[in-house]
């Protein structure tokens, strides 16, 4: 069996927590719930958000996409800590560097060009490489001793390691340099500067994209150079951030298959980074209050009152609380199967709520759970923080 995750001691010792896992499994919910606790047991916390559903953001006081961290209200400040919020407009903080980088003229060409357009609002991995790129800037602001960043929703949970670097090489990379010779000949006419095996590569594209718009590409890509240096360097200084001491991974899934497979894969890859993983939370996980009545006599005791036309309220119930029981066995085998695999990595557990987790007071509740596993509630201040009056 694996040593249960120490959430609390991860909340006060780390500066940067990161969640990590599959879609849909719960990566918003987990991260709001950790930064919650972290900001109410006494640390000056920023989480930084993806995709909050609309309600759990307009709890954290983010009513509108601005890129801007805000404080969120009705944080218990007794411990002396304090929450800020922010959800990543990916967009947004691509435009921001456009205009930090560029001088005003040309970031107007770029932020109207085309491709421009799309690459910053669909290119894939972009998101991810703003996520980081987010992560880097709040860090060198220096305001906040923890910063919980949430990850995007990506298919894939190595999609945040892998993207950035992706994003880096293909902007680095030997088409986009092609592209670039006819912007650095000083606009010369794309053709004319290609050798006869590019000529072809180019003639390829221009079919297919059209010759305003290799054009434009071609512009882009030497500005955004001008601009950033080298997107891979960039996406290799935030690389580095994640290995720095004092930041953890936290890997989220929840007991099914395809889950918990990609939380496998994450777990060893960042084993293969070295990367210092905290542990998996196990989320939405179905327990059942211990009970003598298994899955088998409920069913038999449901199907005699079937028969006997008798109460088939109580047949209802029995029916329930079987399917319960054996959800709550299947998960714990999942997790079984896990940990068997991976006995190194610490778990928690938090249950499947009766709702979904769209407020403070249910984001408490999950942190309370990830501290204490499901069922418990422990108090959430260290009992050294706690102040008088
Ligand atoms: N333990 C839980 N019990 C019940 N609902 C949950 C739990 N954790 C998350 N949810 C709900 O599941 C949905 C997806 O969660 P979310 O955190 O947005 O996942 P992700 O960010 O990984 O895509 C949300 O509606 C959220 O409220
Ligand atoms: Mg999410």
């Amino acid at each position: 069996m694996s040593a249960r995750l120490d959430v609390d001691r991860l909340l006060d010792q780390s500066s940067i927590i990161v969640c990590c896992g599959a879609g849909g499994v719960g990566k918003t919910t987990t991260s709001a719930a950790l930064a919650l606790r972290a900001a109410e047991r006494g640390r000056t916390e920023c989480v930084l958000t993806i995709d909050p559903a609309r309600p759990l953001a307009q709890a954290m006081g983010q009513t509108e996409l601005d890129n801007t961290p805000r404080t969120v209200a009705d944080v218990d400040p007794a411990a002396g800590g304090s929450l800020d919020a922010m959800m990543l407009d990916m967009k947004r903080t691509f435009d921001e560097i456009v205009l930090a980088h560029a001088d005003p003229q040309r970031a107007e060409q770029i932020l109207a060009n085309p491709f421009y357009v799309s690459l910053s609002s669909s290119f894939a991995g972009t998101q991810e490489y703003m996520a980081m790129e987010k992560l880097g800037q709040l860090r060198e602001l220096g305001t906040w001793d923890l910063i919980v960043v949430d990850t995007p929703p990506s298919r894939s949970a190595l999609d945040f390691l892998d993207a950035p670097q992706r994003l880096g090489r293909f902007l680095d990379g030997r088409m986009i340099r092609m592209l670039l010779a006819p912007a650095k000949a000083g606009g010369r006419g794309v053709m004319k500067v290609f050798s006869v095996g590019i000529n072809v590569f180019t003639s390829v594209l221009t079919r297919v994209l059209g010759a305003q718009a290799l054009k434009d590409l071609s512009l882009f890509v030497a500005s955004l150079e001008t601009m950033f240096g080298g997107f891979r360097e960039r996406a290799d200084h935030t690389y580095r951030l994640l290995k720095e001491d004092g930041t953890a991974f936290v890997v989220i899934a929840v007991p099914e298959r395809d889950a918990l497979r990609e939380a496998a894969y994450f777990v060893d890859r960042l084993a293969s980074e070295r990367m210092p993983l905290a542990g998996l939370v196990l989320n939405r996980v179905h327990t059942s209050a211990a009970s003598g009545l298994s899955v088998e006599r409920s069913l038999a005791a449901a199907e005699s009152l079937d028969k006997s036309g008798d109460s088939p309220l109580t047949a209802a119930v029995l029916r329930i609380h079987a399917e319960r029981l054996a959800t709550a066995a299947r998960d714990r085998r999942m997790a079984e199967r896990f940990t068997a695999s991976h006995p190194d990595v610490p778990v928690v557990q938090v249950a499947a709520q009766a709702s979904d987790v769209h407020d403070l007071a249910g984001l408490r509740r999950i942190g309370g759970e990830l501290a204490n596993g499901p069922e418990a509630t422990a108090p959430v201040r260290p009992a050294g923080k706690r102040r008088a009056g």
